[in-house]
């Protein structure tokens, strides 16, 4: 009996080593070929490279995993992403392709349809932008069907400009996060990368208005590196609730060669978020940037 506890012990004992070796003592660069043979990931054969993969849509709920790439949407069913993949292929138009290049950007990097943005809206429509080569462009896909036969499909009719809502350049890092219908985005809002805002757009009828932040010295991020947008209760009044943004940003005072980076944490009422100016330049969004 005894002996048998010590056995137990002593395997316990081995799997806390185990254990603790899982996090302690594995190098922390596994290759891809590591993690494959670790079985620990399924490679999705469908990919090829140069795809860039950016944005990902799990909804576990409809049972349905959504990819965004260049130029395609992937969807795919989350228990096994190698069966039945379906793509929607989402161009950029090849005027604005030819212009992204005349403007001298990347005609392979750059001058594509980056999917940046993918929120799921209803039951049945996702929120997805892109950077349509340097001319942002959002639009409503419908997902039909279940699991095999589910198939992605995009409404023509809803295609619109991403301006606010998406980045020009698929290399600027980027927060949105979609909620109660209105669509929150942390972005820069031009071509040149240089007007860092806060914007809501979407939402429900008739109250489909878009507001961003004021376009002042007083209110601008300087150099803003947007990470993550979470909307987070604060009391247990829903009206509380507040989107936070975390990001980083190049402090003022440093000067071009020394600067210093800062991470900030700002946030956004849910409900009365908006600041009318007497001087009827209409509304903006206000934000708080949290000390
Ligand atoms: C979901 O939203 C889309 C886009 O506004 C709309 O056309 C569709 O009818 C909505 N579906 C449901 C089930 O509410």
């Amino acid at each position: 009996m005894l002996a048998q506890v010590n056995v137990l012990i002593h395997k316990l004992f081995v799997h806390i080593v185990h254990a603790m070796c899982f996090h302690m003592c594995i190098h922390p660069h596994l290759t891809s070929s590591e993690l494959i043979h670790s079985r620990s990931v399924v490679p999705f054969v469908g990919s090829s490279e140069g795809q860039r993969f950016q944005t990902v849509l799990l909804d576990e709920e409809r049972s349905r995993l959504l990819l965004g790439a260049k130029d395609q949407i992937y969807l795919l069913d989350p228990d096994n992403i190698n069966k039945h993949p379906k793509m929607l292929s989402w161009p950029a138009p090849r005027d604005r392709v030819d212009m992204c290049i005349l403007a001298g950007k990347n005609p392979l990097t750059e001058c594509a349809n980056f999917i940046r943005v993918l929120h799921s809206y209803n039951r049945t429509h996702v929120y997805a932008c892109g950077t349509g080569a340097f001319h942002p462009t959002c639009a409503f896909l419908e997902v039909k069907g279940h699991k095999e036969d589910s198939w992605l499909h995009i409404h023509s009719n809803t295609v619109e400009s991403g301006r606010m809502k998406c980045p020009f350049d698929p290399h600027q890092p980027f927060a949105s996060v979609l909620t109660d219908q209105y669509l929150y985005a942390g972005t820069t809002s031009d071509f040149l990368g240089k007007d860092s805002t806060f914007s809501r757009s979407l939402g429900p009828p008739p109250d489909q208005q878009y507001i961003r932040t004021d376009i002042s010295e007083d209110y601008w991020i300087n150099e803003g590196k947007f990470i993550s947008a979470h909307p987070i209760a604060d009391t247990y009044n829903p009206d509380d609730d507040k989107i936070y943004f975390f990001f980083r940003e190049a402090s003022r005072d440093g000067s071009t060669t020394d600067k210093t980076v800062l991470s900030r944490v700002a946030r956004i009422c849910r409900v009365r978020p908006v600041l009318t100016l007497p001087d009827q330049r209409g509304t903006h969004l206000i934000y708080l940037i949290l000390p």
